[in-house]
């Protein structure tokens, strides 16, 4: 898509707004600075693509409680062509496809006259817009990945309630909230300019692995030196995609193709030189997986199937070659020819450019080809122009437990069952959304030691409602700064540190071992919760001071500012004391929650409004222990 004007940047420089005027989509490679690159795609979007979930009559229209297992209930087969509300993006969609194909195809009648490159490429496109090679006959390649979303997929309502686009596979015997569809765990990725990823590799200087294809790098490119090539051959036989249940399916449909005498005339007649067997049409048009005691249903000679799998690599070089082609990743943009000394930025642009590169150090993630240049004070990994490092940051996300496939929880009518939702904790093999016994999930609720980090994220979203906010160790790393700022301020004086029962106890145990000065501790205690998630609103002081603290320097310490009520009433009390100063160091502050005006001089970390427990704080004196801070949901029982 084209944007011209500002250009709000992701990950590091998520909240600085640059002025400057390129045309750019997201890549998708996989990398978590993923961003713009400069292409003037042709736009082609349907002039309606935006429709209201209301207006479906069929989408959830309620807002979506966060961390609530599988809660985004939508009628997918109702949205497909045949169904009761037809989605009009939907239709468009497959319109375009249909176009696509036929018009592609009319240049392969043609191609004898390309070159190689192109003949390839031309190849590459036909099969992305080939509906044909999926088992029911009823979505390409191109259905997740259209021009006019930027290669991603193309329709707005899947876009904005389930995520990911369905795949190709009905889900007969689905029970709402159980999709009824097949459709994976992640919105498509686009693949323009992800071919430019490298083979994954190790790079010592910057201790990071560059390359592969896709979010986690799973195609490496180490087989077919290709990454996007090797990332092309997973769509088609992934069950809850395209479907097919054996890539020789793959081939076989592409063997009765148009497109065929333009494999066979690039890479040789032995690409299709098979014996399939007679029941090939029934096999491939039964969706996969394969069943697990028959793990290649196309029975092939141990010679045919060779020549089948390397057809298949030469079929996914050819979509890779396509993606990789200037009309999905075209260098033509203003910024291009800028790069190329044709054009000029405007003095706006090369204000947004140069903060960009220089004081914002977004080039730093999102590589501008500028590194070298005095621009930049810094050296990049990389100074490839494409606004992406090929790192991936990404990895290590939580799973996002709402989106459907997290539904596909039984076996559908093909026996096949997507996600089984079962983790392993402490040995057992334990539901998502079973009840569980009490003792277990405190054990559980806040990552114990020892638990892998997947089974950690995983085992707080259950039930319980729990969700980490912050680690143990990002709790460490925090306090750790905060003891060296108060160390720092005391100038070497002595510091009486006054924690604020009970919440305050851990952090002012790993506060005090973090202040490099002569400490002592009192503590005072005031009621002002009741038992539940709300404030009575009346503060009271229930443990007074053991100590005078006339003439010293006290630093009170508290695990929350919330309201503020409680440190205005402890700051006024203490302050009746004479000290010498008076500081507030609290590990975790809710300004949009306050009454009474008062700010800590030392905060851990500033947070929106949401109920916490663990690290000290209780919910109704329960989850004090939790080692990390976790969220509570409103929708938790009381
Ligand atoms: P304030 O007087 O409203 O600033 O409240 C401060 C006290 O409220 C803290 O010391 C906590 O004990 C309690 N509190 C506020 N928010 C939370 C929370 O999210 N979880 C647990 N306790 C909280």
């Amino acid at each position: 898509m084209r944007q011209t004007g500002l250009i709000a940047l992701a990950a590091g420089c998520a909240t600085i707004v640059v002025a400057m005027s390129i045309s750019h989509h997201y890549v998708g490679a996989k990398e978590n600075p993923q961003l713009v690159r400069h292409a003037s795609f042709k736009v082609v979007r349907p002039a309606l693509l935006h429709k209201t979930l209301a207006q479906t009559g069929e989408a959830a229209a309620t807002p979506i409680p966060p961390f609530s297992i599988c809660s985004r209930n939508v009628n997918i087969a109702s949205l497909l062509p045949g169904g009761a509300h037809e989605d009009p993006d939907v239709a468009t969609e497959n319109a375009f496809i249909t176009l696509t194909e036929q018009l592609a195809l009319q240049e392969v009648a043609q191609a004898s006259s390309l070159d190689l490159y192109h003949k390839i490429s031309l190849l590459g496109k036909t099969e992305i817009y080939d509906v044909n090679l999926s088992p029911l006959k009823n979505i390409a390649c191109a259905t997740c990945h259209v021009p006019y979303t930027g290669f991603r997929g193309g329709t707005s309502i899947f876009n904005a309630t389930t995520a990911a686009q369905p795949g190709g596979i009905p889900i007969t015997n689905a029970t709402p909230p159980e999709p009824n569809y097949r459709l994976g765990p992640r919105n498509p990725q686009s693949y323009a300019y992800a071919p430019f990823a490298p083979i994954l590799h190790y790079n010592a200087t910057q201790n990071s692995f560059y390359g592969g294809n896709f979010w986690d790098m799973r195609a490496t490119g180490i087989r077919l030196t290709n990454p996007a090539a090797e990332q092309a051959q997973g769509p088609p036989v992934n069950p809850v995609e395209m479907g097919n249940i054996d890539t020789a399916c793959v081939v076989w449909k592409a063997s009765q193709s148009e497109y065929a005498s333009l494999i066979t005339n690039i890479w040789g007649a032995q690409s299709f030189a098979i014996n399939w067997p007679g029941n090939v049409a029934t096999i491939c048009a039964t969706p996969g997986p394969p069943p697990a005691n028959d793990p290649l249903p196309v029975h092939l000679s141990t010679v045919d199937r060779g020549t089948s799998n390397s057809t298949y690599d030469h079929i996914a070089m050819a979509m890779a070659s396509y993606e990789s082609s200037s009309d999905v990743s075209p260098f033509s943009s203003k910024f291009d020819a800028y790069l190329a000394g044709n054009a000029s930025l405007s003095a706006q642009e090369l204000n947004g450019y140069e903060l960009f590169n220089g004081k914002a150090r977004c080039n730093q993630c999102h590589l501008s080809g500028t590194a070298v240049n005095t621009l930049n004070t810094q050296a990049a990994a990389d100074v490839g122009p494409l606004f992406t490092d090929f790192t991936a940051n990404n990895i290590g996300l939580p799973k996002n437990l709402a989106l459907p496939y997290y539904c596909e929880s039984k076996p559908d009518q093909f026996g096949y069952t997507a996600t089984s939702l079962l983790i392993s904790i402490d040995g057992r093999r334990v539901r998502i959304g079973s009840p569980l016994e009490p003792r277990f999930l405190l054990k559980c609720a806040c990552s114990p030691a020892g638990l892998s980090g997947d089974t950690v994220v995983m085992a707080t979203l259950i039930r319980q409602g729990l969700q980490i906010l912050y680690t143990r160790q990002q709790i460490a790393d925090r306090v750790a700064e905060m003891g060296a700022d108060i160390t720092r301020d005391l100038n070497g004086e002595k510091l009486v540190m006054v924690g604020v029962l009970k919440g305050a106890a851990p952090f002012l145990a790993d506060l005090a071992r973090a202040v490099e000065v002569d400490a002592t501790f009192d503590f005072v205690a005031v009621s002002s919760y009741g038992k539940g998630q709300r404030s009575s609103g009346a503060v009271k002081l229930i443990k007074d001071l053991d100590e005078p603290v006339e003439g010293k320097n006290v630093l009170i310490v508290e695990d929350i500012l919330d309201t503020g009520l409680t440190l205005s009433y402890l700051r006024k009390i203490i302050l009746q004391h004479h000290p010498k100063s008076l500081r507030i160091a609290a590990l975790l502050d809710k300004p949009s929650r306050r009454i009474e005006k008062i700010d800590a001089d030392y905060v851990g970390f500033s947070i929106p409004n949401l109920f916490v427990i663990g690290y000290g704080m209780d919910y109704a004196e329960r989850y004090r222990n939790l080692p990390d801070i976790c969220l509570m949901t409103p929708d938790h029982p009381e």
